[in-house]
């Protein structure tokens, strides 16, 4: 990357504290690496745990000082609100409920946030936390982090710059096996629909696959016919969704999403054909993007291979051959979202290259997609339109 670092931009790292994500945690370690990878934030404060006892404890052991170790986010927020040295940027990694209002009352509190997915359970929560970005003239990044591989990048600055022409179908699929078999599962609250959502696999996995073909195609989804339901026999929630879509160009496409297919691990696939030619990549080999172009041999492109266009480039850290992965792509995204806010802070330009992290719009689209894949479905797969 030949980008500055946020040393250069403001004269120090950006002040990150952390909700969520203590020990045992599934994404909370992730994070907190992805921001430390390019050396441009200072974890400086943590609210780890839902049990106050236990967060006080983890984030001794991370190396913060007593005082910067809270028992929950909102005093968290609040205390390092009034400090002169206190925490600019808020990371959110607790479970779906809690993301909105933490998110709104650090927005309300002059934090930029970085939030993990979904950015809520409720549309109408999505919708507050959207306006309050605006409203309060802050950053939000929400960490679709499979847009931060080299290769996803590629395909989209492929996509833009018209090697597959006009876009015409997509298919999307991500099958994971963690939940064939019945119990229940490992997080307690992915059990609950109060805390996990409406439908845990559209919010677990659904607004991943949504998002990798919004970001790669530019193109909204404008109306779904959608079956939604539980696969395996008891479960308190919904194990896979299936929908035809329809796209904003009129392109037609389908997303196909399941935690129940006995034997998969992380299978998230997108297909992209237009006028001209066809782009494939799979998450369980990101370092291959396969294009077919039309009436010519199939080619691939590599992390920084030939053919690597800027966007991409700037996306990986070593030349090629190198293989880099999940931990690098979601670092990508603290890394432009980093540099995005220090530019602003320091009242400079940020970079368009840099812009391309999802924000609280992916997350209201999200919730969005969500809430019409359910209508249609209870509606025995009618066509049903997002809004425009
Ligand atoms: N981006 C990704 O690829 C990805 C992957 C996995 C999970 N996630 C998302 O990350 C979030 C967490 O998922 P997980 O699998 O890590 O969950 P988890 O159950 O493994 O961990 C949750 C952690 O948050 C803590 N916590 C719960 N409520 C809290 C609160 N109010 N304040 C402070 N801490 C609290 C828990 O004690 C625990 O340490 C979910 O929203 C999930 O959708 C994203």
């Amino acid at each position: 990357m030949s980008d500055p670092t946020v040393m250069q931009l403001l004269g120090r790292r950006l002040r990150l504290a952390v909700v969520g994500g203590g020990p045992g945690s599934f994404i909370g370690a992730m994070h907190r690496q992805a921001a430390r990878l390019d050396d441009h934030y200072q974890l400086v404060a943590a609210a780890l745990s839902s049990r106050p006892d236990a967060a006080l404890q983890a984030g001794q052991s991370i190396g913060l000082p007593p005082e910067r170790c809270y028992a929950d986010g909102a005093a968290l927020i609040t205390a390092e609100a009034q400090r002169a040295d206190g925490a600019e940027v808020l990371a959110i990694m607790t479970p779906n409920d809690s993301h909105a209002s933490l998110a709104l009352l650090a927005l309300q509190h002059g934090m930029d946030v970085i939030c993990d997915k979904p950015l809520s359970n409720t549309l109408a929560e999505a919708q507050a936390v959207h306006e309050a970005v605006q409203r309060h003239g802050r950053i939000l990044c929400l960490t679709h982090n499979y847009s931060g591989f080299p290769l996803v990048r590629q395909a989209k600055a492929m996509v833009m710059q018209g090697d597959l022409g006009d876009i015409r179908l997509v298919q999307v699929e991500y099958v994971q096996g963690g939940r064939a078999v019945a119990g229940p599962s490992r997080r307690p609250w992915k059990d609950d629909p109060v805390r996990s959502g409406p439908s845990l696999v559209l919010g677990d996995i659904g607004t991943h696959a949504h998002q990798l073909l919004r970001f790669i195609t530019g193109l909204e989804v404008s109306a779904v016919a959608a079956d939604v339901g539980t696969i395996v026999p008891s479960r308190p929630t919904h194990d896979f969704a299936g929908a035809l879509l329809q796209l904003s160009n009129g392109a037609r496409g389908c997303l196909w999403v399941t935690q129940a297919a006995a034997g998969m691990e992380n299978g998230l696939r997108i297909r992209i054909s237009g006028a001209l030619g066809t782009l494939e990549w799979a998450l369980e080999q990101p370092t291959v993007l396969h294009f077919k172009p039309l009436g010519a041999p199939a080619q691939i492109r590599t992390p920084n291979g030939p053919g690597t266009l800027p966007l991409a480039a700037r996306s990986s850290r070593i030349v090629a051959g190198h293989p880099e992965g999940f931990h690098e792509a979601f670092a990508n995204l603290y890394t432009d979202v980093g540099l995005t806010i220090a530019a602003v802070r320091s009242g400079r330009t940020t970079d368009t290259l840099w812009q391309y992290f999802p924000n609280s719009w992916d997350g209201l689209q999200g919730l969005r997609f969500i809430e019409a894949v359910l209508a249609s479905s209870r509606d025995m797969g009618r066509w049903t339109h997002l809004p425009t």
